[in-house]
């Protein structure tokens, strides 16, 4: 089973889980950026509303085919307890017929349930299977701890699919 990583991430946090997750699965790692970059003063406003309104944002082109893998793990912060915007344009672009996705939200400390279920039925609606999905707190937790969970999101992926 061939494994992808793919994320989008504005001050670092949800890529430090999706580059740890990638680590213990040795799965490929992709991120998604932006075409224009959100001005730090301005992101509660700009990035929020645009959050709120579950609006799409301009990406850059996606260089990687999904068709190779059979799972992904698909990586957003939680921006006004919404998916970002970049993460709503990959998914409406991205070919989800049946992959497995499995969700992972990055959070200050609240609503990551309400975007996770926004995404969850957004994969859905692309005939994708969301299978799973993890939320992480990130306010005043040091970066070694961020990593370790997502090591620890990846084990327990492990776990249970030798279950399996
Ligand atoms: C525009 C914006 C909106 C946010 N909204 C929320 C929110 O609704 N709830 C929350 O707990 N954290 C919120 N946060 C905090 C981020 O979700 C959190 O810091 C996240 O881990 C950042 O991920 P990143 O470093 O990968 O960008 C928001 C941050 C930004 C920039």
């Amino acid at each position: 089973m061939k494994t992808l990583v793919v994320y989008y991430s504005w001050s670092g946090k949800t890529e430090l889980i999706a580059t740890s997750i990638s680590k213990v699965l040795n799965a490929d790692l992709r991120k998604i950026e932006e075409v224009k970059k959100r001005n730090r003063f301005f992101i509660f406003i700009s990035g929020g509303y645009s959050a709120l309104r579950g609006k799409c944002s301009k990406i850059k082109p996606i260089n990687f085919s999904l068709d190779s893998y059979d799972l992904i793990f698909l990586g957003t912060p939680v921006w006004a307890s919404r998916p970002t915007p970049a993460i709503n344009t990959f998914i409406s672009k991205a070919d989800l017929a049946k992959k497995k996705v499995i969700l992972f939200a990055t959070m200050g400390s609240s609503g990551g349930e309400k975007a996770t279920k926004i995404v969850t039925e957004k994969i859905k609606a692309k005939k994708g299977k969301a299978i799973a999905s993890f939320i992480v707190k990130t306010y005043r937790v040091k970066e070694e701890d961020i990593i370790k969970r997502g090591e620890e999101i990846a084990e327990e992926f492990i776990r249970k699919k030798g279950k399996n």
